[in-house]
Order: C-alpha cells, then structure tokens, then sequence
C-alpha cells in the first residue's frame, strides 16, 4: 500500500493549504468505515477514479459482507477494525496515515435504534468520537468526513431545512447523530482537526439495503411481476422524503474535503415526494395500479414519525459547485429495472 507521510501537527492544521490531488501529485490515501455498505461501495469506486488508495474499515463477522464492494476487493486494502474498539481503529489509522478519513460506518436503519437504543447510541454516537480520537492521536493533519443525516432536523423546525435549521430529533438514530455532529463540530473547533459533517437527506440505489423503502418497494415490485409475491405491506404512506442517488452524494462527501476551510454542508436535492408517490412511479413503470398491491401494515408504522423532510441544498451549489445529477423518476425506475434484472 502507498502512504504519504506528513509532519504531525496540531491545532489551526485547518487552514493550512495542500496541494490539489491529480497529475504530478503523490497519490492521496483515504481511509473509509463503512466501506461494505451502500455509501462506502460508491464512493470507495469515486476515489479509485481518482487516483486514490483506498483503505475499507471492515468489522469481524462469520460471513463476508462483501456484496457490494466484490468487483473492487482487488484495489482496495481491506483492513480489520470496529467502531466499538478505538484501538484497532487507532491502529489503522496510524498505519494508512490517511489525508482523508471517510466515517460512514452506523446503525443506520431507524426502526431498529427504538429496538437497540442502547448498540445505536454505541455505534451512531459513541463510534464518533473514538474515531475523531483516532485521527486526533495518531494522524491529526488527516481531514475527517461524518455522515450526518438529514434525520437530525427530525420533527422539522423550518421548510427547506438548511445547515441553522435548529434539530428536534425524533428517534433513538436521530438522536445518535445529533452527537456525532456535534462532536464533529467540537474536534474541529477543539482541536483544529479538518472535520465536517456532511448533512445528507435520503438517498438511494439498487445497492440500498432492503429494508428501506425506496428497495423496499421496488424489490417487491419486481417480485410480484416475477410471480414471487402477491402484495406488498408498508407503513406511513403519507411520509414525504427529498430522495436522491447514492452515487451523486458520495461526489459531494468528497468536494466537502477539498476546500482550505472546513465547513458543514446540507445535501439534497430540494424536492420532496411521499411514499405513496413511490409506490405509484414503482408500480406504474411495469404497467401496474399500485393500489390493487399495497397493503398498510401496522408493524412498519413507527412510534414517532418523521413527516416531512427538504433540503435547502442552496450553500452547497454555491460553494462546493455541487448538484444532483439524477431526478426522483429517474432514480426510482434505475431501482425497478435493476430488481427485475438482479430476479431474472
Ligand atoms: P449502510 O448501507 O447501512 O452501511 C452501514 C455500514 O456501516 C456498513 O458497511 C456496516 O458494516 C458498517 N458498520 C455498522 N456498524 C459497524 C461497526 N460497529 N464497526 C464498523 N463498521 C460498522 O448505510 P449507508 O446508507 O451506506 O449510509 C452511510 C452513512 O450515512 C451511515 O452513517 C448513515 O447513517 C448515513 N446516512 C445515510 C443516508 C442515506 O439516505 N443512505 C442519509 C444520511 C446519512 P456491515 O456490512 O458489517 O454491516
Ligand atoms: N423502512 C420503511 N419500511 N419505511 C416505510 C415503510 C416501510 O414499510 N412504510 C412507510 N415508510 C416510511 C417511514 O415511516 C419513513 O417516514 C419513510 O418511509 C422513509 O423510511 P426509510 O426508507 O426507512 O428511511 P428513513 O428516512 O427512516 O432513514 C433513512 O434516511 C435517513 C436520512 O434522512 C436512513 O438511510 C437513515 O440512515 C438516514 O439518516
């Protein structure tokens, strides 16, 4: 593995300038957690197009979770680490001496943080810390990306929400990453680390987790097309979501670590949809009446809902020149087609 070696430093290492990564460059190195999940898989193919040595924190299981990222597994160093142990996160950290470190690993499924309160505030909150403590302990010139979500604003204070939107969490997860901005925030300010945090709305793939609505629905659209089911059960379909794809957000997570100045950003795409407009665009793209399929179930009804969530993505176009490429259509339809390809 090629790694770059730096002077260590300590506070103000934020403004300090650093040469553009491409042609003439000595390779840059980036370090992500999270790297088997849907973020981790796009944006770890991101930084290999750009020239990066890429560095996946992978948890210890009794299977591989390697779906996602098996076409990459021969570019990527994969390394053994959890966000439940700061030892083995210090350790990689201070072997790979990354210039930047990409923390997307979590419990990152909110109906499970009211059954594991407990593990989500360990992994969501918790894991947070011990990996600014990692970067600040043994690599702290390295510039920290935090995953935070849109699920802080929670129960919505203001329509758009933008990065002074006052957050009302409404779950154990939305809670979880109200810690881990906010300790984003204090390592920065703290310590002068180079520490963001990335305030991504929902975003989407085929690659998304199947419990999540968006591959909730268009899995269960091409399984009752494939004659493997005959309904569909959800939840809240008046819940409205500003829903992108995955693969346009990780760009952004990126060009938050390129300026001189670190700086919080909220990302999304500025519009807002209901599951039950999913449900429609899903069904209709084979010919379907989404009506005659969709049951609602009460055990995916939530204690506390989260209503409405829309970005106000403006601070974003104007300093990161960042926009989402895909539309919700568009974005839905990619989904459909790929179930029914992936069920073939
Ligand atoms: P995801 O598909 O659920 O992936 C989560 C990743 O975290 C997986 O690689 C998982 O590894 C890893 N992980 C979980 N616990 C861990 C631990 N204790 N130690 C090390 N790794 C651990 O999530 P995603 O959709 O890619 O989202 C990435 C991040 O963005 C998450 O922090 C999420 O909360 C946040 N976020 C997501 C969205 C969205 O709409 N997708 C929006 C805002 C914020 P395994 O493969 O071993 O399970
Ligand atoms: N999962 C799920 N399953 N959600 C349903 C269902 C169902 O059967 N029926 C209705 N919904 C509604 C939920 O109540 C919620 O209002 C909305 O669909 C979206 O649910 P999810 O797709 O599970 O996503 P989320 O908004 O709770 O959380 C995702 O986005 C956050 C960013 O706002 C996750 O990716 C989080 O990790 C992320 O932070």
């Amino acid at each position: 593995m090629t790694v770059q070696k730096h002077d260590p430093a300590r506070k103000g290492e934020a403004d300090k300038p650093r040469a553009p990564a491409g042609a003439g460059q000595p390779r840059r190195t980036a370090v992500i957690t999270g790297i088997t999940g849907q973020d981790g898989s796009y944006l770890a193919e991101l930084l290999l197009a750009k020239g990066y040595d890429v560095v996946g924190i992978v948890r210890r299981t009794s299977h591989d979770s390697y779906e996602r990222i098996g076409h990459l597994l021969d570019r990527v160093h994969i390394v053994p680490a959890d966000l439940l142990d700061q030892h083995s996160l210090t350790s990689v950290v201070r072997d790979a001496r990354p210039d930047e470190v990409y923390n997307l690993a979590a419990q990152s499924f909110v109906p499970t943080s009211w059954t594991q309160p407990v593990l989500t505030g360990e992994f969501t909150a918790l894991g947070v810390t011990r990996l600014l403590e990692a970067v600040r302990l043994a690599h702290p010139t390295a510039r920290v990306y935090q995953a935070s979500s849109s699920e802080m604003f929670g129960k919505a204070q203001e329509t758009p929400q933008r990065e002074t939107t006052p957050f009302y969490p409404r779950s154990p997860y939305g809670v979880a990453k109200v810690y881990g901005h906010w300790i984003t925030v204090n390592y920065r300010e703290s310590y002068g680390l180079y520490a963001v945090s990335g305030i991504l709305f929902n975003h989407e793939s085929p690659r998304r987790g199947l419990e999540f609505v968006t591959r909730k629905v268009t899995d269960g659209v091409a399984r009752i097309v494939k004659g493997k089911a005959r309904d569909l059960h959800l939840g809240n379909l008046d819940a409205r979501r500003d829903w992108g794809f995955a693969g346009d957000y990780v760009d952004a997570m990126w060009r938050m670590l390129q300026p001189p100045r670190p700086a919080d950003y909220v990302i999304g795409t500025g519009e807002m949809h209901s599951v039950r407009e999913l449900c429609d665009l899903a069904f209709s793209h084979v010919g379907l009446d989404w009506q005659k399929y969709v049951t609602v179930d009460p055990r995916f009804v939530r204690p506390a809902e989260v209503d409405t969530l829309q970005a106000d993505p403006s601070k974003a176009r104007r300093e990161l020149q960042w926009t989402p490429g895909t539309s919700f259509a568009d974005l839905v339809r990619m989904m459909v087609d790929a179930d029914l390809e992936r069920l073939s």
